[in-house]
């Protein structure tokens, strides 16, 4: 057993927050988004802690990051979420090229510096990287590289990354408290039997126990699980769905579950569909969760696999929802709870290690960036 490390003000205080913003946002690469999301000319807007930005490809297809702000006045460029076409102000029209640059301008005799030098008007931009289809930003100037950044993690970004094409299922969803506590609730399974014993303790194919999965705790930030698949249900599946479904490209035998810290979880069950979750602190006491389930390619599906397929999906789409509003109304009521709480909290050896983990890693950050 520890002593939590993040203290409950640190959950409830808006202050607390602008200084989380500030120090471990900024220092952080975020999660933004999907690489094939953006193909074809998209942008994207997004928030990250307080500022808001444009994600995009050049023309090389290199993913960008610029503030979402007009070098006009001030407009912002578009709303969050996935946009066609290039960007465009709302206000009186300038277009920017997919390098930042305003390059369409009505009335453009009356701006003939801009006009003359379009490139000293271009949009600020900010460091952004990709581990496979993964997009990252890092708003502060200074720090280390993606690869750096996420150690072993971009390694199992990028094999993830192979095959992805598709988003079969995606939200955008409130829950009512902190994003710590909607982060800490998905790295523990000792809350499963109490709070989804309607939905994950009637699912099939996992080894029972707390025993079963095993932590990786092996770097300072970021955690993972590996959680093996039972091996009746597996050889069962091998033997009945496996060859209708086809190949697909990296294949294991287990659940797995990463925290690519400090906001970023990737789940799969066996390779062939992945759960990509982005938990945005939009305050102290709530977050909203940007989920998005991403299929990968198959090799020699039969018309069998395709309908079977559908069947997963769905279920597993039926199934996150259920899970997801669980989850929701537990965070609640932890954040009522924390609006009250004065000891820290009590987390216990093994169940909760990736818990404990994620307290350390979140102390050493803002530590790290105090100094
Ligand atoms: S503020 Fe954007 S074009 Fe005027
Ligand atoms: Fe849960």
């Amino acid at each position: 057993m520890t002593t939590g490390l993040i203290l409950p003000d640190f959950y409830r205080n808006p202050a607390h927050l602008v200084h989380e913003y500030n120090a471990l946002f900024k220092a952080a690469w975020n999660f933004v988004g999907m690489r094939f999301e953006l193909e074809g000319g998209h942008h994207r807007g997004v928030k990250v802690a307080d500022t808001n930005l444009i994600i995009q490809l050049d023309k090389l297809g290199k993913p960008r990051a610029y503030r979402n702000v007009c070098s006009h006045r001030h407009a912002q460029l578009c709303d969050q979420g996935l946009h066609n076409g290039p960007v465009r102000c709302p206000y009186h029209s300038w277009t920017y090229d997919r390098e930042g640059i305003p390059i369409g301008i009505p009335q453009q005799q009356a701006f003939p510096e801009v006009v003359a030098n379009p490139a000293a008007y271009r949009l600020q931009e900010f460091a952004c990287e990709a581990a496979g289809q993964f997009i990252f930003v890092r708003l502060s100037e200074n720090g280390p590289s993606l690869q750096d950044y996420l150690g072993e993690e971009f390694d199992f970004l990028c094999r993830a990354s192979t095959g992805m094409n598709s988003v079969h299922d995606e939200f955008r969803q409130d829950v009512e408290a902190n994003w710590k506590v909607v982060i800490e609730n998905s790295l523990e399974g000792y809350h499963v039997p109490a709070v989804h014993n309607k939905t994950f303790m009637q699912v099939e194919g996992m080894q029972r126990g707390y025993e079963a999965p095993i932590d990786h705790l092996e770097h300072p930030l970021h955690s993972h699980i590996v959680h093996p698949a039972d091996p009746e249900w597996l050889a069962s599946f091998e033997r009945r769905v496996e060859p209708k479904l086809g190949k697909w490209h990296w294949r294991f035998a287990h659940y797995t579950h990463h925290l690519i810290f400090p906001n970023l979880t990737v789940t799969s069950f066996m390779g062939y569909s992945y759960h990509v979750q982005r938990f945005e602190p939009t305050a102290i006491d709530r977050t909203t969760v940007h989920s998005r389930s991403i299929g990968v390619g198959f090799e020699g599906q039969s018309a069998v696999g395709t309908k079977m397929l559908e069947h997963i999906y769905s279920d597993s789409k039926q199934f996150t929802e259920r899970v997801f509003a669980e989850d929701g109304q537990i965070c609640k009521a932890v954040q009522l709870g924390l609006s009250s709480a004065v000891n820290p909290a009590v987390i216990g050896h093994g169940i909760e290690s990736r818990v404990a983990h994620f307290h350390r890693a979140y102390q050493a950050m803002l530590q790290a960036e105090a100094a």
